[in-house]
């Protein structure tokens, strides 16, 4: 019994020595920039490797190693070894353009040599972009090919002048809750809201080397309204009101009855008594437009339509009674109640 358990042991030994080839890997392995990357390697036949297994970097005379029992500084806290016996693969992290060569496995007297190529992130972004006054922008930038490395990508508006972080690490505080960054790594886009005319500039856009400027414009709210606006006593009456650009308003947008310092709110958000239940506003962003309704004659006056503190225009009410062409005196203020 002893000899044939022997004999096997023999045998066994003498394929694994004969039989030339057994490690298997790639010739060709590309990875990014800032990522990681396989490099795999194993034994054809799943049986395990000796200790005499190791990764090496640049085979020749300034070889490198990468472990597992030796791994040489600059490759330290980067590399990771399959547990699996026969399994030689390796995980090469936080790649940089500079860890391209060649890699070889070896094991059990033999080798496989790999050759790492790293892309970098070639960025691209459109140069110009425009917003508008209270909305959101997407300032799109991404990488067509590569990754960026790893937290280097960053946003700048005024890159130069005032330097304002954007993140996605470092937010300053004025657009600490005004941006957004997408999750997806290489695309490196900004979201920014609430857009207000003096967020206008240049916005960086850097993935760790190169970069891309945008233009931004953020176009405001041009009001468009008319003059004179005609009810009648127990109507209703649109007062029209919108943005000829820019399509968003800002929550500044409010109607303002008889404007000065006696001025009465009419909404969107705060109506005063007097028209409470009696006004609409359109749901369209940039249509400021307003629905009254049950007009007296003392809701005739001036209106005023405002965008913003700057931007208005004034829209002059007349309320006529239902029946002044019939009876101008007698039946004044008729409608009133209806
Ligand atoms: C990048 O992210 C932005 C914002 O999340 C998104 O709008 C855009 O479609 C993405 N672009 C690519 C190429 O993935
Ligand atoms: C704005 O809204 C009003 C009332 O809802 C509507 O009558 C008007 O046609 C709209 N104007 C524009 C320019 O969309």
């Amino acid at each position: 019994m002893k000899t044939v358990l022997v004999c096997v042991w023999l045998v066994n030994s003498l394929i694994h020595i004969i039989s030339g080839s057994s490690l298997s890997a790639p010739e060709e392995i590309t990875g990014y920039t800032g990522g990681s990357v396989v490099l795999p390697c194993s034994c054809t036949d799943g049986r395990p490797i000796l200790n005499s297994a190791r990764w090496i970097f640049n085979p020749g005379p300034s070889t490198i190693n990468l472990g597992p029992q030796q791994v040489d500084d600059r490759y330290r806290g980067r590399v990771q070894h399959s547990d699996t016996p026969g399994d030689l693969s390796l995980v090469l992290s936080r790649l940089t353009v500079s860890d391209e060569g060649r890699y070889r496995c070896e094991g059990d007297g033999q080798f496989r040599d790999i050759k790492l190529s790293v892309k970098g992130c070639s960025l691209f972004a459109p140069k110009e972009v425009t917003g508008y006054t209270g909305g959101s922008v997407v300032l799109p930038c991404y990488c067509t090919d590569g990754r960026p490395i790893l937290n280097s990508a960053r946003w700048l508006l005024n890159p130069g002048a005032s330097n304002i972080n954007l993140g996605p690490l470092d937010v300053d505080d004025p657009y600490k809750d005004r941006v957004q960054h997408s999750n997806t790594p290489g695309n490196l886009s900004l979201i920014l809201s609430r857009l207000t005319e003096s967020d206008e500039g240049r916005y960086r856009c850097e993935g760790g080397g190169p970069f891309r400027d945008i233009k931004l414009s953020v176009k405001g709210c041009s009001l468009s309204a008319p003059e004179e606006v005609t009810g009648y006593t127990g109507g209703s009456v649109v007062l029209p009101c919108s943005c000829t650009d820019g399509r968003l308003i800002l929550n500044s947008a409010r109607w303002l009855f008889n404007p000065g310092p006696s001025d009465i709110n009419l909404g969107p958000q705060q109506v005063d008594d007097r028209y409470r239940g009696r006004v609409q506003h359109s749901a369209t962003p940039g249509n400021l437009s307003l629905l009254l309704s049950h007009l007296t004659v003392s809701d005739e006056g001036t209106y005023r339509c405002e965008a913003s503190r700057q931007t208005y225009k004034d829209i002059k009410l007349s309320v006529k009674g239902k029946f002044d062409h019939i009876c101008p005196i007698a039946c004044q203020g008729w409608g009133d109640t209806g």
